[in-house]
């Protein structure tokens, strides 16, 4: 991401930027407070659109002015952000979102955003570095174009400059790491979304795995790539079995950070990395087949949070496993009625080849064991069924202990990545016994997200374990504030958050100096 991020303490109306925003509310009263800080010229060129009831102040609201020399830049954008005592940091993001989105759209190559008065923000959050994090993430996320197969994209005018304008006695060197925290955050995402949006055939187990030793070298952590050869060595069945029916060889891809902080535990990620799901034999129909290129989101949220991690020099021992195969029919394919053994001994009956998460999501388990992990995150595109369930809003989370999923489900709140708890009854369990096998890979066409969980269950070692089905939440039809189409990053926010709060709970002598990545609760 190159956008360039500065502060400045120009007054409105001198800034020399293409468009200048300004996040207004709703409230008469409120909102005056807010015009107080403009000069009077200023105000009374603003008024008629606000008097003309053109510029109402509701979320999602903007109107363009353009403001021919009352100040220095050529136009002003008014962003609405609803009523200033629901102000929420999560409504702070879409506004910033609305006014990048605007300036892109005018292809504005500067832009400046007027801080929105922190004293609307709830009590207890610490306002204005919140808020610059905030209009950070939304403005950059809302930037993101995945336009590198564009032949002229290069040409189209981007907006490469955000300028925040700020009180300089306000601006302090918390705020100014806050638009750094907002910034590594935005490009571990946007850098998800790429590998997301890559084609199957450019982003393959191989190169995938090339991505992340690339990432490794350039932020900051150790990558360990091994091949075939290893993975059949150590009985790795489910990958073997899953990725031969592909001309591509798997690779399981294992990550390492901040070995030195070992001493407090080990925490494990692990991201399903199919780079292309075909189906197998028991093949999809075509509809909708192309975005499964994108199963491999689970991967990419992981590679994207050890980016964040290491940037933001989070002090916590993370491991990352990332098994990577391509599902493909073919005559060396894997079968339905297959029995696989997995990594831990276990075996499973292959009942349908498009069930292939599971399959290698189950070895990766059973190796996160050899960590002795304080906990075990899991996260994938698995189930259909999940996006049935909970669309595109919010993740699946199933479980085995339920701190780490309440932990799991505030980041989820501060970062809006939200997850929504399924329950985990032993009626489901029953669904996924074989008759021949320790398990079957498919329990049914009902609660297809639970009794793929309770299948998972049947891998991991003896560790709080947290399982997050990002079926929904990955891929995305439409750009909504700063969301935008296909893959989504979900997860990188909210994972690093996840981490940074553990990590400062675990060392209470480094809670005052952290200066790491976290977002203050914000009471809804
Ligand atoms: N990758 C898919 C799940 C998926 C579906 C992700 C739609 C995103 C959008 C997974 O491998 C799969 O095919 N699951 C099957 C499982 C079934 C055969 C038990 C499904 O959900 O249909
Ligand atoms: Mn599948
Ligand atoms: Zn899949």
């Amino acid at each position: 991401m190159n956008t360039h991020l500065s502060i400045s303490s120009t007054p409105f109306h001198k800034i020399k930027s293409e468009a200048v925003a300004l996040f207004l509310c709703e409230e008469k009263q409120a909102r005056d407070g807010q015009l107080a800080r403009l000069s009077d010229k200023v105000r009374a060129f603003i008024a008629p659109a606000i008097d003309l009831n053109d510029f109402k102040g509701k979320e999602g609201e903007t109107v363009l002015l353009y403001t021919d020399g009352v100040v220095a830049a050529p136009r002003i954008i008014l962003v609405g952000i609803g009523k200033s005592n629901d102000l929420t940091l999560e409504k702070v993001r879409r506004g910033a979102a609305q006014a990048a989105r605007k300036a892109a759209a005018l292809e504005a190559t500067t832009l400046a955003l007027l801080f929105p008065d922190e004293r609307l923000l709830p009590e207890g959050t610490n306002n204005l570095s919140d808020l610059a994090q905030a209009l950070t993430e939304g403005a950059l996320l809302s930037l993101y174009k995945f336009d590198r197969y564009l032949s002229g994209a290069k040409e189209k005018k981007k907006v490469s400059h955000i300028i925040f304008l700020a009180d300089p006695a306000k601006v302090t060197t918390r705020v100014q790491s806050a638009i750094r925290i907002g910034k590594i955050l935005a490009t571990a995402v946007c850098h998800a979304r790429d590998l997301e949006n890559t084609p199957g055939s450019d982003l393959t187990p191989s190169t995938l795995a090339d991505e992340a030793r690339r990432a490794g070298r350039k932020f900051g952590f150790a990558v360990t790539v091994l091949d075939p050869k290893k993975i059949v060595s150590l009985r790795m069945g489910g990958v073997v079995a899953v990725s031969r029916g592909s001309t591509q060889p798997p690779r399981f891809i294992m990550l390492e950070y901040g070995k030195k902080f070992k001493s407090r535990g080990t925490h494990v990620l692990v991201g399903k990395g199919v780079t292309f799901d075909s189906g197998g034999i028991s093949i999809k129909s075509s509809a909708g087949m192309a975005e499964m290129k994108m199963d491999m989101s689970g991967a990419a949220a992981v590679l994207g949070t050890f980016e964040a991690a290491a940037q933001l020099a989070i002090p916590i021992h993370l491991v990352g496993l990332i098994p990577a195969v391509e599902n493909m029919p073919s005559g060396s394919a894997l079968k339905p009625g297959d029995i696989l053994r997995h990594y831990n001994g276990k075996t499973s009956e292959v009942d349908n080849t498009d069930a292939e998460g599971r399959l290698i999501l189950a070895d990766a388990l059973g190796f996160a064991d050899r960590y002795t992990p304080t906990v075990v995150i899991d996260i994938a595109t698995l189930t259909g069924a999940c996006v049935v369930a909970l669309g595109h809003v919010a993740a699946g989370m199933l479980g085995n202990n339920q701190n780490e999923m309440d932990a799991i489900k505030r980041a989820g709140e501060r970062t809006y990545e939200r997850v929504w708890q399924m329950p985990m009854f032993d009626e489901y369990e029953k669904l996924v016994k074989s008759e021949i096998a320790d398990v079957k890979n498919v329990g049914g066409r009902w609660g297809g997200t639970i009794t793929a969980a309770f299948f998972l269950k049947k891998f991991i070692g003896n560790y709080p374990w947290v399982h997050l089905d990002i079926a929904g939440t990955a891929m995305l039809e439409e750009n909504t504030d700063y969301a935008t189409r296909g893959g989504s990053g979900f997860g990188v926010r909210l994972m690093t958050d996840y981490l940074t709060t553990k990590a400062i709970a675990a060392s209470p002598a480094k809670r005052s100096k952290s200066k790491s990545g976290k977002t203050n609760d914000l009471k809804k």
